[in-house]
């Protein structure tokens, strides 16, 4: 573990940390002011889709408690706060009327962050897709692209003056193949055919929103936040590094291609491509417009190996074995170098803009015993990824920002309230928020910013 202050000085002075949320994860309320449901409250009623069928109705009551929640990022001593926007608050429908009470709530949030000196970092979608779209499709339609450049449009239109920016989307490939491949996350879709729809519309959608947020609001920095898969081949031979590169074609390509470089990867569309959507004319130029910034959210690595028997469909790769038996309380290996592997790796592949980390974190389901959380092996998780992006910063990556995942503990999706992510922990219960020992050791560490020293040492 390291030292707050040793590790503080070695980011610029200008360098961002901050605490990240999502809006289905923590808000509840979930009928309240005119909301209406999204795709992840009908999953949740679904059976066997959810851990003990949990749902956000309540979450971390975070809706009710806005002020407290604010003093607390607040005290957390970081100077950024990365939350997203309920569509279903905004325009409860997917298309249709707007409901001026749930654009209210993000106001007062907004508002509320500004008064405290804390930056806004605002994601307009982290999957809660209003449940009516599904009756056309969801994001297998193209006319989600069109609903959704217009819910874009009506959030700039109210908050882009006081905004610190904007992404688009949180994490294309959960949305794309968690969703609509694996079925993991709602709507459950297992069909390769829906998920490249579902690809191709919400590439589409992004490149629609980027649109719309340059129109309503042309001085909020706008982005766009990736999982990208830190792709590590199991071998050096042939042929475990070629599935390696379909690997990243599939995992990373789909989302990275078309939006950097204006078209999908090659062996990718030989594969798939017959199952893939019209991609009308000048699709590609929309999504492919220039970024502000761009987020990377990491927690692991994944690492693959060739598949002989091409059993299924690309990229035909196995998992391969781990390198660290070290793992979080959700399975997830911990491997610090994923995170340097994976930056070095996209920055070669393509012209990136500046980076923030948008997510990282871990999972460690400790509780409070005699009024503390003791999480040491969170807090190591942080102090050793933090290293790392300070390496790339040396190395001359325009890392500029970080964001722990997450501020407190809440509804992580399929896995309900059972794995925790927070900060800060919370006793579902009685909603009492207590802060772990590695919010304490992130606080010391994100007070020290903003400073004078904007130089890396
Ligand atoms: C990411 C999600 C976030 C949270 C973390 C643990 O994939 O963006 O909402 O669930 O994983």
């Amino acid at each position: 573990m390291y030292d707050p202050k040793l590790l503080a000085a070695r980011f610029p002075g200008d360098f961002t940390f901050g605490v990240a949320t999502a809006a289905f994860q923590i808000e509840g309320a979930s009928r309240a002011d005119g909301r209406k449901p999204s795709i992840w409250d009908a999953f949740c009623n679904m059976p066997g889709r959810v851990y003990n069928r949990q749902n956000g109705d309540v979450a971390c009551d975070h809706y009710n408690r806005l002020d407290e929640d604010l003093d607390l990022i607040k005290s957390m001593g970081v100077k950024a706060y990365r939350f997203s926007i309920a569509w279903p608050r905004i325009i409860p429908d997917g298309t249709g009327p707007v409901n001026e009470a749930g654009l209210d709530f993000y106001d007062r949030l907004v508002d509320g962050c500004k008064a405290r000196g804390i930056k806004t970092f605002a994601t307009l979608y982290h999957w809660d897709l209003p449940l009516t779209l599904m009756g056309d499709g969801g994001w297998t339609a193209r006319s989600t692209a069109y609903a959704y450049q217009r819910y874009a449009q009506t959030v700039m239109r109210r908050l882009g003056d006081r905004l610190d920016s904007v992404a688009t989307f949180n994490e294309p490939w959960c949305i794309v193949w968690l969703s609509h491949l694996y079925g993991i996350h709602a709507p459950g879709e297992r069909n390769m055919q829906a998920a490249l729809y579902a690809m191709h519309t919400m590439n589409l959608a992004h490149g629609l929103a980027v649109e719309a947020v340059r129109s309503e609001a042309p001085n909020v920095p706008v982005g766009l936040v990736l999982n990208a898969m830190s792709v590590i081949p199991g071998s050096q031979s042939e042929a475990d590094l070629a599935a390696g590169e379909r690997a990243h074609q599939f995992h990373n390509g789909a989302f990275f291609d078309p939006v950097f470089k204006g078209e999908y990867p090659p062996e990718f569309v030989a594969a798939l491509g017959d199952r893939m959507p019209m991609v009308e004319d000048g699709d590609l130029k929309i999504i492919s417009q220039k970024l502000d910034w761009w987020g990377l959210n990491y927690y692991t690595p994944l690492r693959v190996g060739d598949d002989p028997a091409r059993s299924g469909d690309f990229p035909w790769t196995l998992e391969a074995p781990r390198v660290s038996d070290v793992k979080t309380d959700i399975g997830w290996e911990v491997y610090a170098p994923g995170l340097k592997n994976v930056v070095e790796d996209l920055y070669r592949r393509y012209e990136l803009p500046e980076c923030y980390i948008t997510e990282n974190g871990a999972c460690y389901n400790m509780g409070i015993v005699n009024a503390e959380v003791d999480d040491q092996p969170r807090l190591d998780y942080y102090s050793d990824h933090l290293a790392v992006v300070a390496d790339l910063i040396k190395d001359g990556y325009p890392m500029r920002g970080y964001f722990a995942w997450s501020l407190m503990d809440n509804f992580e999706w399929a896995e309900g309230y059972k794995m925790r992510f927070g900060l800060v922990h919370v006793d579902y219960e009685t909603q009492v928020r207590t802060v772990k020992k590695s919010g304490k050791w992130y606080r010391e560490l994100a007070s020290q910013f903003p400073k004078g020293n904007h130089k890396t040492t």
